[in-house]
């Protein structure tokens, strides 16, 4: 049939095909908008790396962007752990379970770390960090964002930080310097990345050093891009600052620095945050939003062509051997037109502040939990010596006398595995001397 088509085509004109005149007509419209479709939705990221066998965190995996980026990833072979508020939710078991059938991938597990509550933060990764020997890891990828809405009140995370500048900066700040360890040992053949997504709202970004994370400026609710925009900006002065520090360390085996800090803008994308914040997350926002929605799908990118410039961050070979912390966008290394990111007092002094803030607000926290304990809680707390055990939060005494009761939480989990394995490791050092003597 259309050899048919073709051959009367050649013999007798266009015309003779099906519905000549309407294809005459809206061709050239549909072939406009298609092209601006394709413009718009960016560059595509042409390398491969083979990621079998590789550990990436994930903060952000469940939704947008992020979950792209982890499919990829899982499709590719490589472990997933996704970070995010509560493991124990149904609807993250399915989708777990839906993504391990799609990418025929078993190796994907989430962790508790809402980036909401510092202490949560320092929660999972001092459970990361307590794991003997070192757990391996390839990347961190940090997709987790907060993004409010116009003329929506100021809203605050559990330590009472501005949302957006808590979940998108403090947070991943926490994480990346708790976990700073564990990134450092890594062996030197590896060659580890961490991507921080990123956005061209930091060039609205108002940085001030008085009052770094806008906990005394008046909130600006008719233009919250520009409380958004600082903390991504914030989020590139301090890829730069601890690509430095991390560069600046001497390694035991005196090998250069293996871990890469990358900040990547995905584009503005029709994500459920694009979503939330256009239709000022309110019912009749979202009808005009849905209604408008060719318009969204012609000049937004979707999640997945978002993601390119993060699996671009994550696999380009180049990027390894480059000084300092890069900035990609539409798969490609760009400058920043933002004169802080060039400026590395500047970027330790935001380092500096920031540190001293989140120990305030850590202490503060803990005071508040503490206060708010229940009477056992609180006994518990008040017998234990030396450092707290933040990432249990149980007291050790409690867990060392019922060590080989069932577990209720997977932390509980972890600290009694913990106790076992010191006690292993103690009985045999014990045996070694033995047979010595
Ligand atoms: N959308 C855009 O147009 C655009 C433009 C430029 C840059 N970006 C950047 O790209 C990244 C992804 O954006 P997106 O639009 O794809 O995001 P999204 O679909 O809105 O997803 C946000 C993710 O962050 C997680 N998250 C939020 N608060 C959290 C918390 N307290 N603890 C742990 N996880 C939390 C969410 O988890 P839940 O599923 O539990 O809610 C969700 O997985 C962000 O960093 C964003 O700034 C986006």
């Amino acid at each position: 049939m259309p050899i048919n088509v073709l051959g009367a085509v050649l013999l007798e004109g266009p015309q003779v095909i099906p519905g000549w005149e309407l294809i005459k007509t809206y061709a050239p419209a549909v072939a406009v908008v298609g092209a601006i479709k394709y413009y718009f939705g960016g560059s595509s990221n042409i390398w491969e790396r083979d990621m079998h066998g590789r550990v990436f965190m994930i903060t952000g995996g469940t939704s947008g962007v992020g979950a792209q980026v982890a499919f990829q990833l899982a499709s590719q072979g490589a472990q997933i752990v996704l970070l995010v508020r509560k493991v124990e939710d149904q609807w993250l078991i399915d989708y777990i379970e839906d993504m391990r059938e799609r990418t025929n991938n078993f190796l994907i597990y989430a962790e508790e770390c809402d980036l909401a509550s510092l202490h949560s933060v320092r929660k999972f990764a001092t459970k990361w960090l307590d794991n003997s020997p070192p757990r391996r890891l390839d990347g961190v990828v940090c997709c987790a964002a907060e993004s409010i809405p116009p003329y929506k009140p100021r809203q605050v995370t559990t330590d009472g930080l501005e949302r957006q500048m808590g979940v998108n900066y403090v947070s991943h700040f926490h994480l990346l310097t708790l976990l700073g360890p564990a990134l450092r040992v890594q062996p030197p053949d590896r060659d580890v990345r961490v991507v921080l997504a990123s956005c061209a709202s930091q060039s609205l970004g108002e940085l001030d050093l008085e009052d770094p994370l806008w906990q005394t400026r008046r909130y600006p609710t008719n233009k919250p891009l520009s409380v958004y925009g600082t903390s991504k900006l914030l989020l590139g002065l301090f890829a730069k600052e601890f690509q430095n520090q991390l560069d600046e360390y001497e390694r035991k085996d005196k090998a250069p620095c293996n871990v890469r800090l990358v900040t990547a803008n995905p584009g503005i994308l029709r994500t459920p945050s694009t979503r939330r914040f256009l239709s000022l997350g309110s019912v009749w926002g979202l009808i005009l939003y849905w209604i408008l929605f060719p318009i969204w799908f012609i000049f937004l990118k979707s999640a997945y062509e978002g993601s390119q410039s993060i699996m671009y961050a994550l696999s380009a070979k180049d990027l390894a051997k480059m000084q300092g912390a890069q900035h990609i966008q539409e798969c490609r290394i760009v400058k920043s037109s933002r004169k802080e990111l060039f400026d590395e007092e500047l970027q330790k002094q935001y380092f500096q502040a920031t540190e001293k803030k989140i120990e305030e607000v850590e202490r503060q926290s803990a005071k508040q939990r503490a206060m708010n304990a229940p009477p056992k809680e609180k006994k518990d707390k008040k017998e234990k010596t030396g450092k707290e055990d933040v990432a249990t939060n149980l007291s050790t005494s409690s867990i060392q006398e019922d060590v080989y009761t069932m577990p209720k939480t997977p932390e509980e989990l972890e600290a009694k595995l913990n106790i076992l394995r010191k006690d292993l490791a103690s009985a045999a050092t014990k045996k070694r001397k033995g047979k010595k003597a």
